[in-house]
């Protein structure tokens, strides 16, 4: 079955850069966010980035307008009942994702594929909300959604072997390099990042380094393009602290449970980049001032 139509669903950070993706790709992309305002900020985003894009001659004027010209927002869900296949990127919450695939089940055509971004939650578990498990997969890009190369591509015990490939396929397709990987909770990259991550918060909890130098460290010392307590702050630490939970709460093991402080962090409202405060100051987004805690 050849793939045509795409529809995004969420047109927040990681679906509005699907959504981009896939269009300057070629697929005919329909992204439907709940509220008018929210499609209106995606799409804007998206306009900037291509904007930028042919500013700098990685795009032309005609494809700029061409690929803006393959992208339809709307709000209703009945808009995406001819996609052959549905990337959903909604909010990382079981029950909102059921109550969105379940109505899709109901709305698509059975030879539709559906795909979940989810960065943490089981694949199977979302899949089980409809009667097309064989037709379900994970597909889990990474932010910046056109800059980062890599998408993970997640099949459940119940994946169908030919739709999984074409999935592979499809990854390929957006230009990235499509990685296979099973559906264990943080499949292979956060598996791997995770703890990292939070081994970073715990090296500063314990005085080993100061904030600058800890990033530092990777940085120059392994060659990261930005240290991991600058990385929390571009991933979110809310959504960090949820996704360590939900891994904690799988494997029982002390390298993914969340340390104090970023427990601490997120209470306090300090989300990083997105709220202005984190493990740096955003106060002069061009300039982060690292923080003492
Ligand atoms: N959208 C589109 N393009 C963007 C962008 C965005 N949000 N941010 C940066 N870019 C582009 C720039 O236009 C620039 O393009 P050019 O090279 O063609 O001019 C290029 O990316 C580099 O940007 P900058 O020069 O502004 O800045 P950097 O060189 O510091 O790169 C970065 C920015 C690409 C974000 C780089 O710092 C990086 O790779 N950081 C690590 C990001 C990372 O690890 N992401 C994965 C997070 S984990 C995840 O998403 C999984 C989830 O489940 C937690």
């Amino acid at each position: 079955m050849a793939i045509r139509r795409v529809g995004v669903v969420g047109c927040g950070l990681m679906g509005s850069g699907i959504a981009q993706v896939c269009a300057a790709s070629g697929f005919e992309t329909v992204v439907r966010e709940v509220k008018p305002e929210l499609v209106e900020k995606g799409l804007k985003g998206i306009e900037k980035n291509l904007a930028r894009l042919a500013e700098k001659g990685a795009i032309t004027a005609a494809a700029q307008g061409e690929i803006r010209g393959r992208l339809k927002g709307t709000t209703a869900i009945e808009d995406l009942k001819d996609c052959d296949l549905i990337v959903e990127a909604i909010i990382e919450n079981l029950p909102a994702k059921h109550e969105l695939f379940r109505a899709l089940d109901g709305l698509c055509p059975a030879s539709a594929i559906f795909a979940s971004n989810t960065s943490s939650l089981t694949v199977t578990e979302i899949a089980a909300a409809t009667k097309r498990p064989q037709r379900f997969v994970g597909l889990h890009f990474f932010n910046p959604v056109p800059v980062m190369k890599l998408v993970e591509v997640v099949r459940t015990i119940a994946t169908d072997p030919a739709v999984y490939e074409e999935m592979v396929a499809f990854g390929a397709k957006l230009g990235k390099t499509p990685v296979r990987a099973h559906d264990s909770t943080g499949f292979i990259v956060n598996r791997l990042l995770v703890p990292y991550l939070l081994d970073a918060i715990r090296a500063l909890e314990e005085g080993v380094g100061s904030i600058e130098d800890i990033d530092n460290s990777m940085k120059l010392g392994c060659g990261h393009p930005m240290g991991p307590l600058t990385l929390l702050d571009f991933v979110g630490l809310d959504t960090t602290y949820y996704i360590s939970q939900i891994m904690f709460e799988e494997f029982h093991e002390r390298r993914f449970a969340s340390p104090p402080l970023l427990k601490r962090m997120v209470l306090a409202g300090w989300n990083g980049r997105k709220s202005g405060r984190g493990f740096y100051d955003y106060s002069d987004p061009a300039n982060p001032k690292a923080m003492k805690y």
